[in-house]
């Protein structure tokens, strides 16, 4: 079989791509090794997480009705319930992706796809291996769950964001090591379903690629949520114990404290699915450590071949990045015009709570980079419609540069910041300086108001605060 372009794996990236290849006209293909489409972001993580996230939004409602003047009697959380809720809404997905293949007219090739080399990708399936030629191959083939060395994930101790979303009671203890934002994620869903959690972080501060007052926003509610924090601390002698797992935990003060839970989440980062892909077959294509390199149009060293999403080397690995790279990759291959993907322009979404949403420079970057940097910080508390829906822990940080207001990075904690940093995304990317901004009229009583007077505090100038 021929195509004009056969993207690998069909993640967010890949089905994206394979459909933008379709409607350029293109004879497309979309290989898979999974049963059902969607990758990791669809089937273990962004979109069953969320599903988690929305069902402890109402959970905690329903633990202090009486704020809201109701009452309710004696309610539960059935986790088997919750997580069926969870997997109906990824299976609803999945569906619709296979339907949007057939409506694209895209060939989904089931199996493991391996690249041969000169436009040829084999395909190996339980019914036996094919060879498929390609006038151009996108590699979206992903990443996975990263382990501790000497570690294997289990689907009763030893957890990754994998197994973690198959549990069907809510366990008494979790232990997470990392505080990215898999683990601060999860562990916020779980503290609020009921567990003790502890989080484990060997740099300084939580999600450590935020602005660093977003970290300090972050562990000063999970403080007071409850949760227990050590950061500067390193984990090991990890050992199952039959009903939990035992570790020592060296902490930042160089004391070394033996801890104990009954589950044990590692998510210490992801590594890209490149190992055993058959790049050994496409010289061309340069690997640094495990991740591919691209130039700004997703195309590797070897031409013809693109990658996109979780394998590529200096972007995140965020869902709507590797969306979006499939768009420039697939542009670039039928010669349409593109606009490369601009780091400063990714918005970055934590689902915890409160909820983070940032874009561009943090304030230490902007300095660094040699700014004459003004920043303007506006808090929940004086917004009101942050006390109507009862969450208004955090602020709105603006980043702008003194000298023509330039908008260098926007960082929210607070209620929905990861929606709410839509607003920031799309000043950047128009070029809006702080004073269009301030001049841009916020409906209220809305959260994103919280922008409009963050935007004034730059100048000094909110009206709430
Ligand atoms: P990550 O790389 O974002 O964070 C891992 C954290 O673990 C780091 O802070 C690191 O310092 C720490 N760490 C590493 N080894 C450690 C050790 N031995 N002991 C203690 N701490 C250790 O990785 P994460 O959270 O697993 O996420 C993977 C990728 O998936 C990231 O790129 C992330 O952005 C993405 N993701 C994004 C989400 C979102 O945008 N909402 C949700 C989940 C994942």
């Amino acid at each position: 079989m021929a195509y004009d372009l056969v993207v690998v794996g069909s993640g967010p990236g890949g089905y994206s791509a394979a459909i933008r290849s379709a409607q350029y006209g293109l004879k497309t293909a979309l290989i898979e090794k999974e049963p059902k489409l969607g990758g990791t972001c669809l089937h273990v993580g962004c979109v069953p997480t969320k599903a988690l996230l929305q069902t402890a939004e109402v959970w905690d409602y329903f633990k202090n009705p009486g704020e809201q003047g109701l009452s309710c009697e004696n309610p539960q959380l059935h986790l088997p319930n919750v997580m069926k809720r969870k997997q109906d809404i990824v299976d609803k997905h999945a569906k619709g992706i296979t339907g949007l293949m057939r409506k694209n007219k895209i060939d989904v090739i089931a199996g493991y796809g391996k690249l041969l080399g000169g436009g040829r990708v084999e395909v190996t399936s339980p019914e036996g291996a094919r060879v498929i030629e390609a006038k151009n191959i996108v590699i979206a083939t992903g990443s996975e769950a990263r382990m501790i060395p000497g570690l294997e994930p289990d689907p009763d101790f030893i957890l990754t964001n994998v197994e973690i979303l198959k549990l069907q009671s809510v366990p008494k203890s979790l232990l997470i090591i990392g505080a990215g934002a898999v683990g601060v994620e999860f562990a916020s869903i779980f503290k609020r379903y009921g567990s003790e959690v502890t989080v484990l972080e060997m740099l300084p501060r939580l999600v450590p690629v935020e602005d660093e007052d977003v970290s300090k926003e972050l562990e000063k509610a999970f403080k007071k949520a409850g949760i227990r924090i050590e950061t500067g601390a390193k984990a090991s002698d990890i050992q199952r114990t039959g009903t939990g797992v035992a570790l020592n935990v060296t902490l930042a003060n160089g004391k070394v404290e033996p801890m104990q839970a009954e589950k044990l989440l590692v998510a210490v980062g992801r590594k890209p699915n490149t190992e055993n892909i058959g790049l050994q077959n496409v010289p061309g294509v340069q690997v640094d450590r495990g991740f591919i390199k691209v130039g700004p149009d997703q195309q590797t060293g070897e031409p013809g071949v693109y990658a996109i999403g979780d394998v590529v080397a200096g972007t995140p690995q965020l869902a709507h990045v590797a969306t979006a790279e499939g768009m420039v990759a697939v542009a670039a291959a039928v010669g349409k015009p593109y606009t490369a993907i601009n780091r400063n322009r990714i918005p970055g979404a934590t689902y915890t709570e409160p909820g983070i949403g940032s874009v561009g420079l943090t304030e230490a970057q902007a300095k660094a980079a040699g700014h004459d940097v003004k920043v303007g910080k506006f808090p929940f508390l004086a917004n009101s419609k942050a006390s109507i829906i009862g969450h208004h822990e955090g602020f709105v940080k603006i980043v702008s540069d003194a000298k023509y207001g330039e908008i260098l990075g926007v960082h929210i904690i607070g209620p929905h910041g990861y929606e709410l940093i839509a607003e920031a995304v799309t000043a950047m990317e128009a070029e809006a300086t702080v004073d269009t901004m301030i001049n841009t009229i916020h409906a209220h009583p809305t959260l994103y108001e919280a922008l409009g007077e963050a935007f004034n505090a730059v100048y000094g100038r909110a009206i709430n605060f």
